[in-house]
């Protein structure tokens, strides 16, 4: 079965030739936004320039063996330095906004002290010039780079560390609230706080289960609080950006069907809970009693957590499926290798779903693209959806003839908009996509390893090439429409 025949409601996907879209059946909703993400620890290098301090993942680079290759943030895609021609490339690709992240290190070094001039105005000009080019801007205030500081005065699993974001939240909401309308507090609070402190693979590298717990917490408060001090300051709409998982038992048996109850109950229902309906679910912290018993949880956090939402982002690029152990996964688990400990789920074991791979051997499936957008609109009635992150990693190459024919992301992107498009047709609040990534960039524990951009970047010389896909999403963004995959042809 192709990744086509898998999406929802477009059963005649793969039937239609490539190159003959039917604009009425692949029309997006009216306004639309199509957009592409970055991140700053992963595309900005620079990591020493203009007073920046700094962050857990320069430290956990340094660390002998937890980056592939020994990679670390240098060179990036040296976006600190080419900001310019990232926006023309923007520009030539027909973005209506672009989502990156403010490195905190770099615009208050230490996390706590003074802020730094030098690093406020980079984003500065960034805001001016995306504005200038037509182009909105979508900041993230935390992916994943705490300062340096901060993490040795105990990190997320200490309450400090949410008081000190929301400071930073608000001196960037002073700086350039005046020009932005969508603030994004944290990514993926989940992969901070498990991929972070339970399973070490992830800067600061700690395997510390209940210091995950309270690491959960404290960046939910820290949203809470940050969304507080943006609405005071700057008034613009404040959202999460959430990775839900989307789980289907390995096996249709009890004991399956539970452990997909248990990790839905970590991954999902942790945060979903506190940030939507003020509670954590009684069921996630009978499960969790062993390992903790919240007493981080102060009187007036889950007020300040559940601060009401003006959208939620949704990053979603895999679909998992779910054993109760080891034994049951069977082959599969053999093939899946050993599994990260994460911490709640065990001894569930997780396992890649869809039958085709990408580079990184996360398994396609577009259906659960569709799955996670009405789960989140039935979960948050009423509020915006925004898919903030989708995309899929292939060794792509730039070939004799200068161009990228990067086809399997043209394929997937396409399926995964027209699930979206599913989506929205359903009835789910979805008001824009990004792709995942504008640029190839640092690919955390893969270093550069895997390239997701829609731009290739040869590192060595900062050249840049739009694939094939950037040229086919200039055609969709340019269409407001989900074209064949000929559209990458022209
Ligand atoms: C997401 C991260 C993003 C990128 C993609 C591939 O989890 O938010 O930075 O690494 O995965």
């Amino acid at each position: 079965m192709t990744a086509s025949t898998q999406t929802p409601q477009t059963p005649n996907a793969t039937a239609r030739p490539s190159g003959a879209p039917d604009a009425a059946r692949e029309e997006m909703p009216a306004g639309f936004v199509w957009g592409a993400s970055t991140s700053a620890f992963q595309i900005e290098g620079a990591t020493g320039a203009d007073g920046r301090g700094p962050s857990i993942w320069d430290d956990f680079c340094a660390r002998p063996g937890a980056v592939l290759g020994g990679d670390t943030g240098e060179p990036g895609a040296d976006h600190y330095r080419r900001m310019d021609e990232d926006i023309a490339l923007m520009r030539e690709l027909g973005l209506g906004a672009y989502r990156f992240s403010v490195s905190w290190p770099r615009v208050r070094p230490g996390g706590g002290g003074p802020a730094n001039r030098a690093g406020i105005d980079f984003y500065d000009r960034l805001t001016d010039a995306l504005l200038e080019a037509g182009i909105t801007p979508w900041p993230t205030l935390y992916h994943w780079d705490l300062p340096s500081e901060l993490e040795e005065a105990g990190g997320w699993p200490v309450r400090d560390t949410a008081l000190r974001f929301a400071e930073y939240a608000a001196l960037m909401g002073e700086a350039l609230g005046d020009r932005i309308g969508h603030w994004t507090t944290l990514n993926e609070p989940w992969c901070s706080a498990f991929l972070g402190y339970a399973a070490g693979i992830h800067a600061p590298g700690r395997t510390e289960p209940a210091a995950s717990l309270a690491a959960a917490h404290h960046l939910m408060l820290g949203h809470g609080l940050a969304a507080r001090e943006l609405r005071r300051v700057c008034g613009a709409q404040v959202g999460i950006v959430l990775n839900p998982a989307e789980l289907v038992p390995h096996r249709p048996v009890a004991e399956d069907v539970d452990a997909v109850r248990r990790a839905d109950g970590v991954r999902n229902r942790l945060f979903t809970g506190p940030l939507l309906r003020g509670a954590y679910p009684d069921d996630v912290l009978e499960d969790l009693a062993p390992i903790s018993d919240f007493s981080f949880v102060a009187d007036g956090d889950l007020e300040t957590i559940a601060q009401p939402l003006d959208f939620i982002g949704v990053n979603y690029y895999f679909a998992e499926r779910v054993a109760a152990d080891r034994e049951a996964a069977g082959d599969a688990a053999a093939e899946a290798g050993p599994a990260p400990a994460l911490v709640g789920t065990e001894p569930a074991v997780l396992l890649p779903h869809g039958e085709e791979r990408t580079g990184m051997d996360w398994g396609v499936d577009p259906r659960g693209m569709y799955g996670v957008l009405t789960r989140m609109a039935a979960e948050a009635p009423g509020t915006d959806l925004y898919v903030t992150e989708n995309g899929a990693a292939y060794p792509d190459e730039v070939g004799p003839d200068g161009r990228v024919r990067d086809s399997e992301r043209v394929s997937y992107l396409r399926d995964h908009l027209l699930a979206v498009r599913a989506a929205a047709r359903g009835g789910a609040p979805v008001r824009g996509y990004f792709a995942w990534s504008l640029l190839d960039n640092f690919e955390w524990a893969w270093g550069y390893s895997q390239r997701f951009g829609l731009v290739h970047v040869d590192f060595a010389t900062q050249h840049r090439t739009v694939k094939d896909s950037g040229r086919w999403y200039a055609a969709a963004a340019a269409a407001g429409a989900v074209p064949g995959a000929g559209a990458a042809e022209g």
